[in-house]
């Protein structure tokens, strides 16, 4: 019977912008394929790009990829859809990080989308850490403990 595979990605939740840029030299070494979804004009995927990364920022809006490869030609930029699964792949490349900014994506009415797309990412691309900007997810994380049984005690 075929194995499962576990994602290891560790997630990062984020509130607000500064935030979210904060984990760059955290995160990002310059040895990382880094892709950014949701990168609207590239202002945070240049930082990053500023670390020596490998990285590619998409958007939905053709207008904001527009914008962002006018004002940064040296930066890669594609209007790709964040749940367009084939079209990411179709990048061929192996993201050892990936950053997350959607518009609409912050409060609670999106958690459950949010929480599949982080799944899915994790399962299909295998990046080792997703950073989300989204207020409810870091909610969420906050009130949340992963059980660990304590070990017994011996009389
Ligand atoms: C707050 S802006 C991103 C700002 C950018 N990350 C930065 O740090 O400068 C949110 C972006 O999400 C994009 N967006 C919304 N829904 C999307 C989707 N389904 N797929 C890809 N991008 C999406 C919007 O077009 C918008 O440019």
């Amino acid at each position: 019977m075929a194995r499962q595979r576990k994602a290891r990605t560790i997630y990062v939740a984020t509130t607000g912008v500064a935030e979210y840029r904060a984990t760059i030299p955290v995160y990002v070494r310059p040895d990382d394929v880094v892709l950014e979804v949701g990168c609207e004009w590239g202002t945070t995927t240049e930082l990053i790009a500023e670390v020596g990364a490998d990285v590619i920022g998409t958007d939905i809006s053709p207008e904001c990829i527009e914008r962002a490869r006018e004002s940064r030609p040296n930066i890669r930029f594609e209007a790709i859809d964040a749940f367009d699964m084939p079209a990411l792949l179709a990048l061929n490349k192996k993201f050892t990080k990936i950053y997350l900014d959607l518009s609409g994506f912050s409060g609670y009415a999106s958690l459950l989308d949010l929480i599949s797309l982080l799944q899915m990412y994790a399962h299909v691309l295998e990046p080792e850490v997703i950073v989300a900007k989204s207020r409810s997810l870091k909610t969420f994380a906050h009130r949340c403990i992963a059980w660990e049984q304590p070990p017994k005690e011996e009389n």
